[in-house]
């Protein structure tokens, strides 16, 4: 995203804080809204954060840092999440995870160098029906085969 087409950090926190309001409770929902907004969330989000919640730095930082689904750092233009746990990893899960690999060069956590992918492990999403499973943004793809790793990356070029 060209830099002048970011949205201004201040206003989608303070559009956050206006919909959640003010209290503890509101934290996670105005987090999750701010890094939905931006990507991710930016030093001066949590700022602002702190400022209009008067909750402690180090509590927001340690509640953007616990889930997952939240980033302090920028992230790919597309997330791709990979579930890692046992259900998914019996029946075939380590074998996509190795075709992602090949195909990304990335590690757990990265982002590639063009901007475009961030991998993540995430643990079971539910649906262990139709593992392994491979989430790209909202879409869902289960029942995963490594051969299909390269067909499922190349939608999203
Ligand atoms: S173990 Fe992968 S969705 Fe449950």
């Amino acid at each position: 995203m060209d830099v002048r087409d970011a949205p201004d950090v201040l206003s989608v926190v303070q559009t956050a804080v206006t919909r959640h309001g003010t209290s503890r409770e509101a934290l996670i929902p105005i987090l999750s809204e701010v890094n939905q907004a931006l990507g991710y969330l930016p030093t001066a989000a949590l700022t602002e954060i702190h400022r209009l919640l008067k909750v402690p730095g180090s509590q927001i930082f340690s509640v953007a840092s616990f889930y997952r689904m939240l980033s302090t750092k920028p992230r790919g233009e597309h997330v791709i999440q990979f579930c890692e746990s046992a259900p998914c990893h019996v029946v075939g899960g380590r074998e996509v995870w190795q075709a992602l690999q090949d195909a990304l060069h990335l590690n757990p956590g990265e982002t590639s160098a063009d901007g475009k992918w961030t991998l993540l492990t995430t643990s079971c999403l539910g649906i262990c029906g139709v593992g392994p499973v491979v989430v790209i943004d909202n879409d869902v793809y289960g029942n995963v085969e490594p051969e299909q790793i390269p067909e499922i990356l190349a939608r999203y070029a």
